[in-house]
This record gives structure tokens, sequence and C-alpha cells, in this order.
């Protein structure tokens, strides 16, 4: 091992569900030497940050900011900071993530309510509201593109129905914020957590939230600022102090309001990388960065159709941007996926718990929401399951890509 090797990562195309490769405006942007974190040009960049974040969400919540960390930092950083330990929190399940949201509320000392539908499909509306009046929830808790199974839940109704019953809304839409429809207002929604790293198309290390005002009183009514920093001017909230430090969404709101309040350090590098994401998105237009990622999604399907294999799930809900596919009975998928990024430098990805080893799943996100890179990874795809004995229709994939991504004639 040398331990002194210079770092060369080989060019990898990644067109798994996520991380995806970074547009190079962000890594660009990532090499800018560090300011200070009171510096007003510092200061400057983190209130343009909220400003164009809350162009992304679509929201006019003023507590719109960055959580250093990966998504599930913001997902951690919601729920600790929305949930005192009893209270009732709703988790419905279609996926990995679900999980993932129930597990932690239930360390945040929630009483979880959970249920689960079968992966491949998302949660009817109905059954949603017969838990919310059964179980009364303080928060609902909803993923909306479950990268795992590829399925993206329907969020407008479950909106309606948190504002029916007084529940508090949260989703993680970390998976699917900008290669989909989202509608923070207009969905009603408390609270809204995400990540770099899929079609925003950074790096993952940094984790963009949104809350609204209903949220943030009351995060105010469990405030609690650290000692060492705390003047006569700091009253604590009449609610449980929030039982995290690093992710109390009081303090790091006093830190990017007026009130400059010292809680971390901000990550630098990061908001200048998340800086340039929203940037990016927002320059080409929300509907267009959604338009494309329809168009790349739909392509790829198409062509993995074409080649005879089978696409997992309800196709009707399916995110724009990952597909889930069965792997066929005449390969092992781990050995293929090994094969793709070996020869071609491609990385697709595998899935977990019940679809482990059942399906591939195949992202076309951000920077990589294109026809060529659809193009490389069918081809590449095909060569290596007609290598395998497959009965593929050569050639198929790529005709079937190209029309559908509306480009008939190569
Ligand atoms: C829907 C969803 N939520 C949360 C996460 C966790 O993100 P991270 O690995 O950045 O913490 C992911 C990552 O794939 C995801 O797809």
């Amino acid at each position: 091992m040398d331990l002194f090797e210079r770092l060369t990562p080989p060019s990898r195309l990644l067109m798994g569900p996520g991380p995806i490769s970074v547009y190079p405006r962000v890594l660009q942007a990532m090499s800018n030497q560090l300011i200070g974190q009171y510096d007003p040009v510092m200061t400057g960049y983190m209130n343009q940050t909220m400003a164009l974040y809350r162009e992304v969400f679509k929201t006019k919540n003023e507590a719109t900011i960055l959580i250093d960390g990966t998504a599930r930092a913001g997902i951690e950083a919601v729920l600790v900071s929305l949930v005192e330990p009893g209270d009732k929190v709703l988790v419905p399940v279609f996926g990995r993530f679900g999980h993932l949201l129930a597990e932690i509320a239930q360390r945040a000392g929630a009483d979880v309510v959970s249920f689960e539908v079968e992966w491949g499909t998302v949660v009817p509306d109905s059954l949603l509201e017969q838990y919310i009046v059964r179980h009364k929830p303080k928060v609902l808790a909803l993923v909306q593109g479950d990268t795992s199974t590829t399925m993206l839940q329907p969020l407008d109704g479950a909106g309606e129905l948190c504002k029916k019953h007084g529940v508090i809304f949260y989703s993680d839409a970390t998976a699917s914020i900008v290669g989909n429809e989202f509608e923070t207002d207009q969905w009603q929604l408390d609270a809204v957590s995400v990540g770099l790293q899929k079609c925003l198309g950074g790096p993952s290390g940094s984790a963009p939230v949104t809350l609204s005002d209903c949220a943030v009183d009351r995060i105010r009514q469990r405030k609690h600022v650290e000692a060492g920093i705390r003047t006569a001017q700091h009253q604590s909230g009449q609610l449980s102090r929030i039982r995290s430090n690093y992710f109390d969404l009081g303090m790091i709101l006093d830190y990017w309001g007026d009130e400059r309040l010292n809680h971390h350090t901000e990550a630098t590098s990061m908001l200048f990388a998340a800086r340039e994401c929203a940037q990016i998105n927002l320059q080409e237009g929300l509907p267009n960065v959604i338009a494309r990622h329809k168009r790349a999604g739909d392509a790829m399907a198409a062509g993995l159709s074409a080649m005879g294999l089978t696409l997992f799930g309800d196709l009707s809900h399916k995110m724009n941007n990952v597909v889930g596919v069965e792997i066929p009975s005449y390969v092992d998928g781990d050995k293929v996926r090994l094969a793709m990024l070996s020869q071609f430098n491609i990385e697709i990805g595998t899935s977990f718990g019940p679809l482990h080893g059942k399906i591939w799943r195949i992202g076309t996100m951000g920077y990589n929401a294109r026809l060529d890179t659809v193009l490389l990874t069918l081809v590449a795809l095909e060569a290596l399951l007609v290598q395998s004995g497959g009965a593929i229709k050569q050639g198929a994939a790529y005709q079937a890509a190209l029309e559908a991504f509306g480009h008939g004639e190569a």
C-alpha cells in the first residue's frame, strides 16, 4: 500500500441511484479558497443560498438553510428538532428510506406508528387518512422519491390531509427534488429536507432544508442557547430542549439569521457547491430541468424494455430520474455491475432488502440526465448481456432510447 499515492480516481460515469457525476461548475466552485465564516462576503453567500433554495423548494419560507452533512443529516435535524420524546410520528413505508425515517424518529424518542405497502407501489391517500384518523399523529414523515424502489409518492393529497387533521407534514425529497415536480407551499409542507448528490447535481455533504412558520414556531418553543454564548436576552422556550446540539435547528437558524449566533463552522466548500447547484438548476429553469430528467429517464426505460428486460414496479408512479430493472436469470447481477465498471467505467446500482439481487437501479440525474449517457449505458449493458448468452435484439435499445428521447434519427 502506497500511502503517498497521488489521488487519481478513475473517470467513471455514475449512472446509479446517486451519487452521480457532478456538474463541472460545481467542482470549480468547490476549489475556491476559504473565507472566514463572518466575512461579509461569506454571510452574503449564505443569504444568497437561502434565497436560491427558496426558489428550488418553491417556497416563501424564510427558514431555508443548509445542514452540514449528507441527506440523512437533514432528516435527523428536522426530526430531532420537531419531535419531542413521546410525540406520535406516522411513517408510511414503501421502500428503504421510509424505514430510515422511522428509525431516526424512534431515536429522537418518538412514538412511531409505521405501516408498509408492497415495494414497487406507493401509499394511497385513503390509507394515509385511515392511519391519521386512527392514530392522530403530531407529525407525518413521508419520503417523496424512494430510490430503493424508484417509486414517487404523490404528496399533494397528503398535505391537504395534514392540514385538515392538524398534523405537521415533513417530506424527505432527497432523491426527487428538481427531477420531479415539488411544491413546498402549494402542497402545504411544514418541513422538507434534501441532499445534493441526486438531481441537484452536486456531491453529498450538504442538506438543504426548508421549514414553514408553523415548524419554526415549534422549534422556537424548544429554544435553548448553549452556555458560553448565551446572554441575558436568550430565554429558553417552554417545551423540552432539542436532544442534539449539532442538529438543533433553533441554534442553526440563529446562525443563519440576523443574529449570526455562533454554532458550527459552516462547511464553506459545501456551501459553494450547494449554491452553485441551485444556480445551475434555476438558470436552466426548473420546468426544463424536470423535463430533461423525464426525457432521459423515459429513454433509459424504453431502451431497457426494447432489450427485452422487465421494468420494476408501478410505472405510473416511477420517478423520472431512476429506473429499476429486473436482473435476468441467466446472469449474476453483481458480476454484470462489476463488468460495467471495469470494462466501461460505468456504475449502475444494486438494490436493498427484498430487492437485493433482484433488480438493478439505473439513474439519469443532474449532469448525467443526457442522451449520450443513456446511450452509452444501454450499449454497454447490451454488450455484456449478449456476451452472457442473453437473447437480446441487438441495436433495439439504442433505437428505442433515441426515439423516446425525441431523436428518431441517429
Ligand atoms: C430518499 C433518500 N433519503 C435519504 C437518503 C440518504 O442520503 P445520504 O446518504 O446523503 O445521507 C437517500 C440516499 O440515497 C435517499 O435516496
